[in-house]
C-alpha cells in the first residue's frame, strides 16, 4: 500500500493561534496514521506580529514563494493589540488570500449535535447552511485614500469575480444536493457595486433552474438568521458581508470557538488554506482556555480538500461525539476543560 506525503505550511501565528494549530495537527498525525494512505509534514512558520517586532514584516519578500511549494497551509490567527490590525491583516493573511487568489471563503455553519444554541424554538437541524464568501475583492480590494480630512474605501467587483464565486455557490448546492442558494447582497443603498452583483446573480442562477435562486437583503438576512436559520441552505455573497454574517453563524452554531473556514483555490494552481474564523484571541492566550474545535474542523475541511473527505467526516464525527457526550467543554461552552484536554478527548474519538 502506498502512503502520500502532504506537505503542510503551519502558520500559527498571534494569541491562540499556535494553541489551536497544535491541536489541529496531532488530529491530522493521528487521523494519517490510522488511514495509513496518507501522512502529513508539517514546517512550521514564526510569521506573526512577534516576527513583524524583529523584523519590520509580517512574512518574507518571497513568503508567497515559499508557501507556493506545499499542498496546503494551517492558519491559526493573525493580531496582536500593540500591532496595527490593518498592517499585520493585510501583511499576511490578506496577502495569502489574495496573493494566492483563494478566491472561495467556504465556512459551514452547522449546530452540531451537543453544542449550544442561544436561539429559542429552533430545531438543530434548521442550523445547517453553508457560507461561500467571495474571498478576493469587493470590499477587501485595498483600494482607496486615507487623508487627514478624508477617507475613501474603494470596492471593487470584476464580472470575472462575481461570476465565478456566484457559480461556485450553484455548483456546490449541486454537488452536495441542497436545493436552495441564497444571495446575499445591498443593491437598496449600494447603488453601484451591489446592483452589478444582482445582476449577475440572476445571470447565473439562469443556468441553475434545478436550484432554487433566492435574494435578501443583508439588513433583513441578518434578522433571518435569529429568527429563521432554517431557510438559509448555501449562501453566497461579497466578502465584507461574508465576514459580519459568518461570526453572527458562529453566534447561532455554538460561538466562535466551533466555526472553521476553508479559502480556496478551487482551480488548484496554488495551496489553499485552512483556519477558524475567530481571531487571536488576546484576551485567554497562554491560558490553555481556547477551544480547539474550529481549527480541528478547519483541518477536516483540508482532508476534504485534499481528496478525503471519507477522513474529513471522521474528524468531524469526533468533534462531535467529544460535544455530545458534554464531558470536556472549554469555557466558551461553559465547561472548565483546557484546550489540551479536549484535544486528547477527540484524539481518543479517532
Ligand atoms: P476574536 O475572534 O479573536 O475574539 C472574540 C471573542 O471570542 C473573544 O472574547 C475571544 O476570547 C473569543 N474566542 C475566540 N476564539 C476562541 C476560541 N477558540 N475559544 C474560546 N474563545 C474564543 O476577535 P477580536 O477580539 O475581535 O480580535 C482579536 C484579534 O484577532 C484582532 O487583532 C483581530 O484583528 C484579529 N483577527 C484575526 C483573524 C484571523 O487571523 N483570521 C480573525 C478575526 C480577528
Ligand atoms: C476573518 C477575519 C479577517 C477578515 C480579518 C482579520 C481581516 O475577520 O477571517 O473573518 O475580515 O476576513
Ligand atoms: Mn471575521
Amino acid at each position: 500500500m502506498e502512503t502520500k506525503t502532504y506537505n503542510i505550511a503551519v502558520i500559527g501565528g498571534d494569541g491562540i493561534g499556535p494553541e489551536v494549530c497544535g491541536a489541529a495537527k496531532q488530529v491530522l498525525q493521528r487521523i494519517a496514521e490510522k488511514d495509513g494512505r496518507i501522512a502529513f509534514s508539517f514546517t512550521d512558520f514564526p510569521w506573526s506580529c512577534t516576527w513583524y517586532k524583529e523584523t519590520g514584516r509580517m512574512m518574507p519578500e518571497d513568503g508567497l514563494d515559499i508557501l507556493k511549494r506545499f499542498d496546503a497551509i494551517l492558519l491559526g490567527a493573525v493580531g496582536r493589540p500593540d500591532v496595527p490590525d490593518h498592517v499585520s491583516l493585510h501583511g499576511l493573511l490578506l496577502a495569502i488570500r489574495q496573493g494566492f487568489d483563494q478566491y472561495v471563503n467556504l465556512r459551514p455553519v452547522k449546530l452540531l449535535k451537543g453544542a449550544p444554541c442561544p436561539l429559542k424554538d429552533v430545531r438543530r437541524e434548521d442550523i445547517d447552511m453553508i457560507f461561500v464568501r467571495e474571498n478576493s475583492e469587493g470590499e477587501y480590494a485595498g483600494k482607496g485614500i486615507l487623508e487627514a480630512d478624508r477617507a475613501e474605501q474603494v470596492g471593487v467587483f470584476t464580472r470575472r469575480g462575481c461570476e465565478r464565486i456566484i457559480r461556485y455557490a450553484f455548483e456546490l448546492a449541486r454537488r452536495e444536493n441542497r436545493r436552495r442558494v441564497t444571495s446575499i447582497s445591498k443593491g437598496n443603498a449600494l447603488n453601484f457595486s451591489m446592483v452589478f452583483w444582482d445582476r449577475i446573480f440572476a445571470e447565473v442562477a439562469k443556468d441553475y433552474p434545478d436550484i432554487e435562486a433566492n435574494s435578501l437583503l443583508v439588513d433583513a438576512a441578518s434578522m433571518f438568521m435569529v429568527r429563521d436559520p432554517g431557510r438559509f441552505d448555501v449562501v453566497v455573497c461579497s466578502n465584507l458581508f461574508g465576514d459580519i454574517l459568518t461570526d453572527l453563524g458562529a453566534a447561532i452554531a455554538g460561538g466562535m470557538g466551533m466555526s472553521a473556514g476553508a479559502n480556496i483555490d478551487p482551480e488548484r494552481r496554488f495551496p489553499s488554506m485552512f483556519e477558524p474564523v475567530h481571531g487571536s484571541a488576546p484576551d485567554i492566550m497562554g491560558r490553555e482556555m481556547a477551544n480547539p474545535m474550529a481549527t480541528v474542523w478547519a483541518a477536516s475541511q483540508m482532508l476534504d480538500h485534499l481528496g478525503r473527505p471519507d477522513l474529513g467526516k471522521r474528524v468531524l464525527d469526533a468533534i462531535e461525539a467529544v460535544l455530545e457526550e458534554g464531558v470536556w467543554r472549554t469555557p466558551d461552552l461553559g465547561g472548565s476543560a483546557k484546550t489540551s484536554d479536549v484535544t486528547r478527548a477527540i484524539l481518543e474519538k479517532l
